[in-house]
């Protein structure tokens, strides 16, 4: 596994009160029934930490960069802190972080820039696994000739092949383009490892941390990519999305970027006048899981350490959700489950899952349910090339229940009874 820290026990287990207290939309009610809100893969619902500072940006901060008044003093203020809190996150430098709209813009951006440097016939690597946004953007770039590689999937747990994988990183491939963990399936990928080939290969190694960034903590030390990009409204934030590059490449790669606009790295990678109130709900929402994490483990020292803590409290509660809602979707006759189902191999999973059922259309099940007051999704999720490759596109794709910290024994429960009420009806 490539995050250690995942795997230690956790000093105090998860507070699920205090945590459900702090998000003030799960107490939702839909015809009279409580929501439950498992469709955190699309994105998930926010403290009230976050909305406060959304808020207090609006009343004392609201302005432009770079002024010579207080609004605007304050607003340069906000973004530092959340350039530092990201920098805490992604366990890097703070100039290493670069704000956006979302994961999709920040990576058509950043493989425009990188295809300047790229020739007819060097090659990327993409996978059948990942969400189009890892997958669109460097195909673009076929434009100019480069050459797509995809790597195929194991079908029977829907994990990488490595073995394909190993056979398309050459001494052509410029860079390898891999998700940290699906959106579709919940496979955790062994990024650390393939960052080892990438390099090895001279490749450049993108991650896409979008669909883990809530499950686990991440250390770009440690996996030494070159880039990794995470929504922050996916791990308790607003909708933007924020990349880690280092340094040298974020200086060295030359984004497209309008004349008057600053050169100095990371600021020339952020086009336009950003979403500065959504910046300053980005710094609550690491703030908020630092506080987890310092409820879980008291002697959790800077907020580095207590994201980890938090991360690992969240971890071993999510464990014991999907463990239960595995067996009991497994329970279901006739039930078609796409990726890992044995405990023994829990650490490379998140807590995402996608299936089938016996009867209906993931919509029609998705609909029942919504009804019920369980929110799901149906479909490909994006995820495109992996519900063609399982052959279950062109039938409504797949169903995908996503559970997260603030999801609940009961809320598991709930879901399979009126499953098996579907399958009965
Ligand atoms: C794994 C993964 N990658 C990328 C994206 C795209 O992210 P964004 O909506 O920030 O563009 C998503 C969104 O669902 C995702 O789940």
């Amino acid at each position: 596994m490539s995050t250690p820290a995942l795997h230690e026990p956790a000093s105090k287990p998860l507070d699920i009160a205090w945590v459900r207290a702090q998000f003030p939309s799960l107490q939702l009610q839909v015809n009279g029934q409580p929501a439950a809100f498992l469709d955190g893969p699309a994105g998930t619902q926010v403290p009230k930490q976050v909305m406060d500072a959304i808020q207090g940006y609006l009343l004392n901060a609201n302005a432009n960069t770079c002024g010579a008044f207080v609004t605007s003093r304050r607003n340069d203020a906000t973004i530092v802190s959340a350039r530092a809190a990201m920098a805490d996150f992604f366990h890097c430098e703070k100039d290493e972080v670069v704000f956006g709209q979302n994961m999709t813009t920040i990576t058509f951006a950043l493989a425009r820039a990188i295809g300047r440097e790229l020739k007819p016939g060097d090659e990327i690597v993409v996978t059948t696994l990942d969400h189009d946004a890892n997958v669109a953007p460097w195909r673009a770039l076929e434009e100019k000739g480069v050459v797509i590689r995809q790597v195929d999937i194991r079908e029977a747990d829907c994990t990488l092949d490595l073995e394909d994988l190993k056979r398309k990183i050459t001494a052509k491939t410029k860079l390898v383009a891999i998700g940290y963990a699906s959106n579709a399936v919940g496979t955790i990928n062994p990024v650390a490892e393939i960052t080892r080939l990438a390099h090895d290969a001279g490749a450049l190694m993108f991650i896409d941390a979008v669909h883990y960034a809530p499950h686990g903590p991440i250390d770009v030390r440690v996996l030494d990519c070159d880039f990794l990009v995470c929504s922050p409204y996916k791990f308790f934030g607003p909708h933007m999305g924020t990349l880690y590059g280092k340094k040298e490449h974020l200086g060295r790669f030359r984004p497209y970027k309008v004349r008057p606009a600053a050169d100095s790295v990371p600021e020339c990678w952020e086009t336009g006048t950003q979403v500065q109130e959504l910046i300053a709900g980005i710094y609550a929402a690491v703030e908020y899981l630092a506080e987890l994490g310092r409820r879980c483990d008291r002697t959790a020292r800077g907020r580095r350490e207590a994201l980890l803590a938090a991360y690992r409290s969240t971890a071993a509660y999510e464990r014991v959700l999907v463990a239960k809602l595995i067996v009991g979707l497994l329970a279901i006759p006739g039930l078609q489950f796409f990726g890992i189902t044995d405990a023994t191999r829990f650490s490379d999973r998140c807590s995402t899952v996608s299936f089938r059922l016996p009867k209906g259309t993931p919509t029609a099940a998705a609909v029942f349910l919504g009804d019920r007051g369980i929110f799901t999704w149906d479909g490909n999720f994006y995820a495109l090339n992996l519900t063609e490759r399982l052959g279950v596109e062109k039938s409504g794709g797949v169903l995908r229940v996503g559970l997260v910290h603030y999801n609940t024994v009961e809320e598991v429960d709930r879901l399979l009874t009126a499953l098996n009420a579907f399958c009965a009806s």
